[in-house]
């Protein structure tokens, strides 16, 4: 089973999860209590994270992530809502301020 180790607030959780979970899903069942999460669809940009390691094992951004982080994609960003973890990651959600694209707008991260 992968293993997810989330920084977030201030700490660290380190959670095994299922082949080809979707670590929104895992939050909104309580087992990923701290990872910050909205629409579950790829368009409110709140579960935004930082791949630190293990980026090479997931897929490729989709249209959603492309679309809603913009260049920021290039930089390991990715929209947790997104993904499905299939190898063991390290992601942080540590001072990630990102806002809803309004057409055109500039996407702003904050670190
Ligand atoms: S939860 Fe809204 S974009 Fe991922």
């Amino acid at each position: 089973m992968p293993k997810v180790i989330l920084h977030v607030d201030g700490t660290t959780v380190e959670q095994e999860v299922k082949d080809n979970a979707n670590l929104v899903v895992l939050a909104a069942t309580r087992l990923l209590p701290k990872l910050k999460y909205g629409c579950g669809m790829g368009r409110c940009t709140k579960c935004t994270c930082q791949v630190i390691n293990g980026a090479e094992d997931l897929a490729a951004p989709n249209w959603k992530e492309v679309k809603m982080l913009g260049d920021k994609v290039n930089e390991g960003y990715r929209l947790t809502c997104q993904l499905t973890i299939q190898r063991d990651i390290e992601i942080s959600q540590e001072n990630i301020s990102v806002q809803v694209p309004k057409k055109q707008s500039p996407i702003q991260i904050n670190g």
